[in-house]
Formats: structure tokens, C-alpha cells, sequence
């Protein structure tokens, strides 16, 4: 069996999420989806997700291309979740382009086009722009 582990913070699910887990999915038998704690998340933007990390591994673990979730917590930790899930491939947007070149001792490493046109960032400021709606 063939296993895919990706990770993301996925929250305020949108097409770009659902789009990136069905094609790492596709490239194996079984994905493993890494979802960033709260704690992690703010360490890497300096706010808080939307979504609490409860809420947002309840939607992931949802997806049918998703056949099981876990809380990433630390981004140091990727080579421990690699061989802990014994993943043979890691899948990360673009975005990330060479930066997990590192672990391809471990595993195959592949990067997937994001989606154009949506992100959670985008989606919190045309939210924030609607008139009359609260403060995100
Ligand atoms: N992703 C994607 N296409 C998009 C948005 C996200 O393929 N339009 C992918 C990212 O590359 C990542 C995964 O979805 O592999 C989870 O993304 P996440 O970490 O939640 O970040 P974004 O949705 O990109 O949020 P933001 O725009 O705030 O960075």
C-alpha cells in the first residue's frame, strides 16, 4: 500500500484544500493528513485560524480522499510524522517548492500547483470588506 502524507492548516475549507487532498490522494492507496494546531498555525502568521484545530480536523477527516488525520504540531517534527505514518510520499503546494527536498532520504517529495484564484487569506479579507459582517 501506498502512502501520502500532506499538511495544512485548511482553515475555512475552500476548493484549493479539497482540490490538493483529492490529487494526493490520487498519487497513493492512503492519505494522512497533518493539520496544523492552533498553536502552530499562530506561530506561522501571527494570528489565530478562524476554525478551531478541532473543527478543522473534523472537516478534513470528512474529505473521502482523506483516510486519516492527525495534529501537526511542530514544523520540525516532519521527519518524525514521515516515519511515524511510514509515508512513501510527502505532497506540499507549491508554495513550499524545494524546501522539503530534505526528506527526500525518507520519502518521495512532490509539489502540487495550487489552485488559482482562492486562499484562506483572500476569502478573510473579502469576508472582512462585506458590509454589516463582524470582525474575522
Ligand atoms: N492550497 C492549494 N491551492 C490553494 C490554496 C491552498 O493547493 N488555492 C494548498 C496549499 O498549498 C497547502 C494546502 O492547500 O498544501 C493547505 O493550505 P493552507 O496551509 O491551509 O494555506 P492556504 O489555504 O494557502 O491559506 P493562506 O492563503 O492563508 O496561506
Amino acid at each position: 500500500m501506498k502512502k501520502v502524507i500532506t499538511f495544512g492548516t485548511f482553515d475555512l475549507f475552500h476548493l484549493g484544500h479539497l482540490r490538493i487532498l483529492e490529487r494526493a490522494r490520487a498519487l497513493g492507496d492512503y492519505l494522512v493528513v497533518g493539520v496544523s494546531t492552533d498553536q502552530l498555525s499562530f506561530s506561522k502568521k501571527n494570528y489565530l485560524p478562524v476554525f478551531s484545530e478541532c473543527n478543522r480536523m473534523n472537516i478534513v477527516r470528512a474529505i473521502r480522499y482523506v483516510d486519516e488525520v492527525f495534529r501537526e504540531e511542530s514544523l520540525e517534527k516532519k521527519r518524525e510524522y514521515i516515519r511515524q505514518h511510514r509515508a512513501d510520499v510527502l505532497v506540499m503546494g507549491e508554495d513550499w517548492k524545494g524546501k522539503f527536498d530534505v526528506y527526500s532520504d525518507l520519502c518521495e517529495v512532490v509539489y502540487l500547483e495550487r489552485t488559482v484564484g482562492v486562499s484562506t487569506t483572500d476569502l478573510k479579507r473579502f469576508i472582512k470588506s462585506v458590509p454589516g459582517e463582524k470582525e474575522l
